[in-house]
């Protein structure tokens, strides 16, 4: 007779490194919950579990609880990661989270990732910059290439979670670098035809030490991307295309 081999429930022991810059008498510390892992356990369970039942002041973020909305990003042990597409059966039993380092810390986990975005965004003015100062709006729409579509709906798919931002040296360096999430931005309004900017105005925006020339090719953007854009291939590919224009 066969025998039905279970795996023993794991106790985890999650620290999380906790500070309120709110309150004058907080200061840093790591703090450590245990709780018992279930199947299918992600980190957002394991927090929601941790709050409930253990900590009701412990502060973190989620919306959607599916990769969508980004607001979950936290460092898993050290590298960045959403919360809520982590299963708890892939770390070890003991967990160490922090919140994202760049981002102004609101509390704990929680982070202000939006005034970060929000400030990258007026500044390379992430938005179609028509063609007409006033567009008919009663007009058909002109076709886009299904293929040029399908380039442009990947580079979209960034969910603005701060991953990228979060790994990379030169954000933690540069105040003012726009990171891989705005240099992906650039590389996507580049292409799309109803944006009336040139090339040159595209270059203008990012070439410099807080665009394209402040990437080290460091790579930890692409690596910890939970979207998995090709981050770093689109940096390359704006340099390549500046340097060339510049000749
Ligand atoms: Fe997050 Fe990737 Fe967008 Fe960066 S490029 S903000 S890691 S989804
Ligand atoms: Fe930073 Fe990515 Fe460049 S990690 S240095 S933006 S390749
Ligand atoms: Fe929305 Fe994790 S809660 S991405």
């Amino acid at each position: 007779m066969s025998e039905t081999v279970t795996a023993c429930p794991r106790t985890l022991e999650i620290s999380v490194l906790r500070h309120n810059p709110s309150d004058p008498v907080s200061t840093p510390r790591l703090e450590r919950f245990e709780i018992e892992e279930a199947d299918g356990m992600t980190l957002f369970i394991a927090l929601n579990e941790i709050r409930e039942n253990q900590d009701p002041t412990l502060q973190f973020d989620f919306v959607c609880r599916a990769g969508i909305c980004g607001a979950c990003g936290m460092l898993i042990d050290g590298r960045p990661g959403l919360a809520c597409r982590t299963l708890t059966r892939d770390l070890g039993s003991r967990v160490t989270l922090a919140p994202l380092p760049v981002f102004r810390l609101i509390g704990d986990l929680s982070v202000d990732t939006g005034e970060w975005m929000q400030g990258m965004a007026e500044r390379l003015e992430t938005w179609v910059h028509p063609r007409e100062q006033e567009p008919d709006l009663g007009a058909l729409e002109e076709r886009m290439e299904p293929a040029l579509a399908e380039q442009i709906y990947e580079l979209e798919r960034c969910i603005e979670c701060g991953c990228c931002v979060a790994a990379c040296a030169t954000a933690r360096m540069r105040e003012d670098f726009v990171g891989a999430a705005g240099l992906n931005k650039i590389a996507r309004f580049r292409l799309d035809p109803r944006d009336a900017r040139s090339d040159a105005q595209f270059y203008e925006l990012i070439g410099d030490e807080s665009g394209v020339f402040g990437c080290m090719t460091l790579l930890g953007c692409e690596d910890n991307c939970p979207k998995n854009l090709t981050l770093s291939t689109q940096i390359a590919f704006l340099r390549r295309k500046m340097l060339i224009a510049a000749s």
